[in-house]
């Protein structure tokens, strides 16, 4: 009698078998009958949460896929995805990628495909330079940012899809980066490094429960996508690696990052919308982000970064349960002069730091331009900055806040704020420059430009209380069943 089947758990019997089997366990009074009666999992399926579900599956290996780390995977990937593309219209494919170590280069994906990596699968990039075809620099960017021109496409790529899922039971993506990394120190790099996952013009996209480690620089970059969700994600790289950015949304509306645990090289998490000119000129914001329950570890850069490339605005981001540990600063704005664009409307609660060099920095003066033509009259705007809720220790210097001369940093709030220092702490530890805005219940006394407004009447720095509406979007279980991997 077949099984009755909910996902991937089935009961040994159906409803009539268990009053029959109660009959029989009367009968014979036998109280180990009864375990027959609990749910069991299918050995060869595996559930997990998704946007979607898809109803065709196949396996990397039925196309001739090997995974001894060692043999390249690279047409068995695209050959797989290419020829499960035909579903996209007829309820979509899920391509599984069984344990094993399958190297490969570069790959694209397609729409209403989601790609489900096994637990003890590792897809580890290939570090032949022919294995990652060039693309062109990103236009809100006008170059590549290692190199004038173009650059090498991700390991994970995907461009104008709808409906597209990189997921897994903490499967790993391995970028092998060291190679990268050392060409980048040597200034042998002729054009931009790869990243591991970029998905770009592209809307509903989920990137979940995966680990990625040693990526040759970014590691998750959502581009010009909207609808976009990365949860449960693990990415470390060595502290001292270049760029290695943990999770950059770019010009992406309606976006969720949750439940992530980055150690990195640069920024946990790096808010972007273009560079000067470029980006002015495409003029696409990020806008109604949440980033929560983030834990970050990077000792030489942002837990959260907004910007330095801003040029086409970011507002309306949340974040809130975030915790840092041994990091640079907390969550920093960094634009400059010919960029342009704006931050405003930011708002984070409930941040916890343990040894961090400053909790807050902004600044208004990074340089780092893609070139002289930068327009000098483009003066960044930075308004309604909330922070509230934050309890740091071990702090070198508690803020480091330097707007534009003759444009400051407007609307800067911080309230509820416990930091404590160092052995060794600055001694000045507030150094504001061009910027306006209050305080409420911060220690240690925050400079005169942020001027605390007392105890009779203390302030709560805003937060919004309306979700966004990606916050509706509910997650399915979806299962992949299989008789062999
Ligand atoms: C992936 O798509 C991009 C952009 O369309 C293209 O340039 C690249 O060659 C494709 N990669 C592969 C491996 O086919
Ligand atoms: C992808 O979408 C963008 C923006 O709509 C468009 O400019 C571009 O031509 C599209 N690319 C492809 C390969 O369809
Ligand atoms: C996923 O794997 C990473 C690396 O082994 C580990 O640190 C992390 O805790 C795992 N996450 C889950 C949810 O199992
Ligand atoms: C970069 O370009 C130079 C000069 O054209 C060439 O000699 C070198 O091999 C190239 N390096 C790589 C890594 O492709
Ligand atoms: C102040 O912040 C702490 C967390 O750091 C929080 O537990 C507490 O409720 C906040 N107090 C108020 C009055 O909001
Ligand atoms: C405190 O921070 C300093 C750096 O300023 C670091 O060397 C030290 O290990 C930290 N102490 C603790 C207890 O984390
Ligand atoms: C304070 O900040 C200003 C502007 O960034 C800088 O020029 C100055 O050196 C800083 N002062 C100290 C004591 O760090």
């Amino acid at each position: 009698m077949e099984s009755l089947q909910s996902g991937c758990r089935w009961r040994t019997q159906s409803l009539g078998m268990a009053l029959l089997n109660m009959v029989v366990v009367l009968l014979l009074v036998s109280p180990g009958r009864t375990e027959g009666r609990r749910e069991k999992k299918k050995p060869d399926c595996i559930e997990y949460q998704a946007i979607s579900c898809r109803a065709h599956s196949a396996s990397l290996t039925d196309f001739g896929a090997v995974g001894d780390g060692t043999t390249s995977n690279t047409a068995a990937f695209q050959a797989a995805i290419n020829h499960l593309s035909q579903f996209a219209d007829h309820g979509g494919a899920q391509l599984f990628v069984p344990p094993g170590q399958w190297l490969t280069g570069s790959f694209n994906l397609t729409s209403h495909f989601t790609l489900f990596l096994h637990r003890d699968a590792v897809i580890l990039a290939s570090q032949e330079e022919s294995e990652w075809p060039l693309i062109d620099p990103l236009p809100s960017y006008g170059r590549g940012r290692d190199a004038a021109g173009g650059r090498y496409a991700s390991l994970i790529f995907g461009t104008n899809l709808t409906d597209v899922i990189i997921t897994g039971d903490n499967g790993t993506l391995d970028g092998q980066g060291a190679v990268w990394w050392d060409k980048f120190h040597n200034g042998q790099l002729n054009y931009t490094r790869p990243y591991l996952i970029e998905i770009m013009y592209s809307d509903m996209v989920q990137i979940s429960h995966l680990t990625l480690i040693n990526s040759p620089s970014w590691n998750v970059h959502p581009v010009y996508s909207s609808n976009v969700i990365v949860q449960g994600i693990t990415i470390l790289a060595p502290v001292h690696s270049p760029n290695t950015d943990g999770i950059n949304p770019d010009s992406c509306t309606n976006t969720r990052i949750e439940d992530c645990y980055i150690v990195s090289g640069d920024d946990c998490v790096a808010v972007k919308s273009g560079w000067d000119e470029y980006g002015i000129a495409f003029g696409m914001p990020t806008k109604q982000l949440i980033i929560r329950r983030l834990t970050c570890i990077s000792p030489t850069s942002a837990v959260i970064a907004l910007g330095s490339e801003m040029s086409g605005g970011i507002e309306d981001v949340r974040a809130e349960d975030i915790v840092a540990i041994d990091s640079e600063s907390g969550v920093r704005i960094k634009t400059a002069i010919g960029r342009g664009g704006y931050v405003k409307d930011i708002y984070v609660r409930g941040m916890t730091m343990k040894t961090m060099k400053w909790v807050f920095w902004m600044t208004g003066n990074y340089g780092s331009h893609p070139d002289n033509n930068y327009d000098p009259n483009a003066i960044p705007i930075v308004e309604n900055i909330n922070y509230r809720d934050m309890v740091a220790e071990n702090v070198t210097m508690a803020a480091r806040l330097e707007g534009i001369p003759g444009d400051a940093f407007k609307g800067i709030c911080i309230s509820n704020v416990t930091i404590g220092l160092t052995e060794k702490p600055k001694k000045l530890q507030w150094n504001c420059t061009d910027v306006e805005g209050i305080t409420s219940g911060v220690v240690p006394k925050p400079c005169n430009l942020l001027p605390d407004q007392g105890t009779d009447e203390p302030v709560t720095c805003d937060f919004p209380e309306e979700e966004l509406p990606i916050e509706d979007l509910e997650l399915q279980t979806c299962f992949y069943r299989k008789g062999h991997w």
